[in-house]
């Protein structure tokens, strides 16, 4: 099978990508709009770029429907501040909640029930619930067109590193206490810890 994606509806593409690009983490990013209204999203286009600076970046795609800007690029592109909060298992279904189309001046924190944890350097505020938080900055935002399906490139400076305490030993963070969880396909997920194998470098 050999297929060329500008031959293909962007749905279709897009499976080509989710199908094959896993397990994904996800970011679940907290911002504001110009009102100070909280927003939260999950995003699995996600990962890091860079650690002197340290940069991560993440993709919101353009909606499917209208090819209209989601609320999360909306405001960091006005606010420039976001925090990248991680999910782990025992998140996920008000992770789940975040993924709803809500109208922009519907706080997000209080349909999902997530607590607002104040952030030290940006306007958003932390997810609270989340043992992995990361206060950005915005360094560049890089748009890919604006059409149903097309990507916008958010990329943060992370500004401040919150681990909770119990994680956080020598420098590093313990995975198995983070549980993390992975994107795959459609309404799947994955969790990180459970099947996890060594391989030694040579
Ligand atoms: C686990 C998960 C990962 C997602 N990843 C992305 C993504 O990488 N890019 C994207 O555009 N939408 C993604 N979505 C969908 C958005 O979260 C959804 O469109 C959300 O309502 C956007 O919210 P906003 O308009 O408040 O920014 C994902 C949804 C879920 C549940």
């Amino acid at each position: 099978m050999d297929i060329q994606p500008s031959n293909l509806a962007w749905k279709d593409a897009y499976k080509l990508m989710v199908g094959s690009i896993l397990p994904r983490p996800i970011a679940l990013v907290s911002s504001i709009n110009k009102e100070g209204v909280a927003n939260i999203a999950p995003f699995s286009f996600f990962t890091a770029i860079s650690a002197e600076p340290m940069l991560v970046c993440f993709s919101p795609m353009r909606r499917g429907t209208d090819g209209s800007k989601k609320d999360t690029l909306l405001n960091i592109e006005s606010t420039k501040e976001f925090v990248i909060n991680i999910v782990s298992e025992e998140i996920v279904d008000q992770m789940n909640i975040t993924a709803t189309e809500f109208p922009s001046d519907v706080d997000e924190f209080e349909e999902s029930g997530f607590t607002k944890e104040p952030s030290s350097v940006v306007a958003p505020p932390r997810v609270k619930e989340s043992l992995v938080q990361m206060e950005c900055s915005l360094h560049e935002v890089l748009h890919f067109g604006d059409l149903p399906g097309s990507g916008s490139l958010i990329i943060g400076k992370v500004e401040s590193f919150h681990i909770s305490d119990d994680l956080y030993f020598e420098g590093k963070i313990d995975t198995k206490k983070l549980n993390p969880v992975g994107r795959m396909a459609g309404s799947m997920y994955t969790k990180a810890i459970s099947d996890m194998f060594e391989l030694q470098r040579k």
